[in-house]
């Protein structure tokens, strides 16, 4: 189930919570913030490689790309097993801004972003289905848990795909990880 849950920024006690997707989209809306859900296609298998992700997807991607300009559109999964999974997360996890859109589409598994577009946290569980795009210059961080499952398309505008520029603050580390948030939402 996708959530989102509004928070001061010295607090993680939401005052703010929804899991109606249209309600979500409705209130990241009011921060410039796109958020759809997409039909999954059932006929990927759990192996399904990249370009057959994207051609199952191929309508859904080019209405985005028409509609924002994409350029680009790749798969990233990481797996429990991933190698560089610890390294990964790390990547994510730091409050950073980009100069391009960060769009996700989940085709499997789920992760946590934090956006702090303003003095509010916007915590967003996206699962198998979302669409989230983060607008250029909006700080966020990113958790994809202690035993990350996900498999997502990602889509660029800019021929350098996804460059952080990382804000030096220590916020991330005063709200909970994807585990102990999903603990907090029980
Ligand atoms: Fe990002």
């Amino acid at each position: 189930m996708s959530i989102l849950t509004i928070h001061s920024e010295g607090e993680f006690q939401p005052f703010e919570y929804y899991t109606d997707p249209l309600e979500i989209a409705a209130r990241l809306r009011r921060i410039q913030t796109l958020f759809e859900r997409w039909p999954l296609c059932p006929e990927l298998t759990q192996n399904a490689e990249q370009d057959a992700i994207l051609a199952a997807y191929a309508n859904s991607v080019r209405r985005l790309r028409e509609r924002y300009g994409f350029q680009s559109a790749d798969v990233i999964a990481i797996t429990p097993d991933h190698p560089d999974r610890d390294a990964l997360r790390r990547k994510f996890l730091a409050e950073h801004t980009h100069s391009d859109f960060e769009v996700r589409f989940f085709v499997d598994g789920r992760g946590l972003f934090y956006l702090h577009p303003d003095a509010k946290v916007y915590a967003v569980l996206c699962e198998a289905g979302d669409l989230i795009s983060v607008p250029a210059g909006t700080k966020h961080w990113f958790d994809a848990g202690e035993q990350p499952n996900l498999k997502v398309i990602r889509l660029f505008t800019t021929p350098e795909g996804w460059v952080a520029n990382y804000t030096g603050s220590d916020i991330a580390d005063r709200f909970p990880k994807l585990e102990e948030y999903l603990e907090r939402m029980k």
